[in-house]
């Protein structure tokens, strides 16, 4: 068994990229993992978001991630900053981070040209937070994607320098857990790459939109003028389509319209139709779930007060022996 943490950024609204992406992989790992996942309200500060945006923000993913499946008896679910053990470690871990090491780091080169006005400490040091989410439960497994790939590297040095420094074997060394088959890419409805918030107005379907709202986004969904030749290649923004189905849709309802490509026949308007409505079926269960647990607040402070109880309990733990170790 391993012990697995990773960070959810309260960015925005879960839509089928998220689910398909990395949620779907947590929500099986809970079953078979000691599991650490956490809202990462603390990193998002360095963007300066309102009080009244974090909190609905917070509130928001911890409803989705509930509606979606993570399970609070199972997995330790919690909000990084209900455990402040993790700053005080983020405290410890940053007077071993060098400057220069922190400078080099590509997310870090990102943020000062995305937002320049605003180059404060955090975002450098935001490796180290990251190293803090991960080593205070001493993780072994990170589920993380290829973006996030140097920071589990960094994290990695932050806890051999720590062990080097203090001559001990304390933290072990995280890697990262690869899902690789298991992830369903999904496109978004504008034509090109991927679903995201990022990707434009329109682009991602999310589990908490009205099936107007659904209906609305996947009639726009970026077409051609159709094939005109028998058995031709899909361009890409018709690949999307395809593939959405294939996600959502029942394989007959699939290869249906499939056949009807092949044969020259097929109307798109009749195919997007078919398409919101399954997407309409799809997202159905996801959409009931968020309003009942969005409008039970015992129940969410409930899960709060737990995941905050199990994730100090092991953080606790760590910072005991970290102060010992460093000498207080
Ligand atoms: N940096 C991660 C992201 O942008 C979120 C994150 C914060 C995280 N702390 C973490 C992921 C610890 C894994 C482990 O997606």
């Amino acid at each position: 068994m391993e012990t697995v943490v990773s960070g959810i950024r309260p960015t925005g609204n879960l839509h089928l990229g998220n689910y398909f992406g990395a949620l779907r992989n947590f929500i099986s790992m809970q079953n078979e993992h000691n599991c650490y996942f956490f809202i990462a309200d603390y990193h998002s500060l360095t963007t300066h978001p309102t009080p009244a945006d974090l909190n609905g923000n917070v509130r928001q993913i911890l409803v989705e991630y509930l509606a979606a499946g993570l399970d609070p008896e199972k997995a330790t679910l919690y909000v990084q900053s209900d455990v402040p053990e993790v700053a005080e470690l983020y405290l410890f871990l940053n007077m071993n981070a060098y400057i220069g090491e922190l400078e080099r780091c590509t997310s870090f080169k990102d943020k000062i040209r995305q937002q320049p006005e605003n180059v404060n400490a955090g975002l450098l040091t935001y490796p180290t937070l990251m190293a803090a989410d991960i080593l205070i439960h001493r993780a072994t497994k990170v589920p993380v994607g290829k973006d996030q790939e140097q920071h589990l590297e960094m994290t990695r040095t932050f806890g051999n320098r720590f062990n080097r420094l203090y001559n001990v074997e304390y933290f072990p060394e995280p890697q990262a857990f690869n899902f690789g088959n298991e992830l369903v890419k999904i496109p978004g409805l504008n034509g090109s790459g991927k679903m995201g918030k990022s990707e434009g107005e329109g682009n991602a379907i999310y589990f908490a939109d009205e099936p107007e709202a659904i209906r609305k986004k996947v009639m726009k969904a970026v077409t051609d003028a159709g094939p005109t030749e028998p058995n031709q290649a899909k361009p890409e923004a018709i690949q999307n389509i395809f593939q959405l189905m294939k996600v959502v849709s029942a394989p007959e309802t699939f290869s249906f319209f499939d056949q009807q490509y092949n044969a020259c026949s097929i109307r798109y308007g009749d195919m997007k139709k078919q398409l919101a409505q399954d997407m309409i079926n799809y997202t159905e269960p996801f959409r009931e779930r968020i309003k009942a647990i969005s409008s039970d607040e015992d129940f969410l402070l409930k899960v709060r007060k737990m995941g905050k109880e199990k994730a100090q309990e092991n953080a606790a733990r760590t910072i005991r022996e970290i102060r010992k170790i460093i000498g207080f």
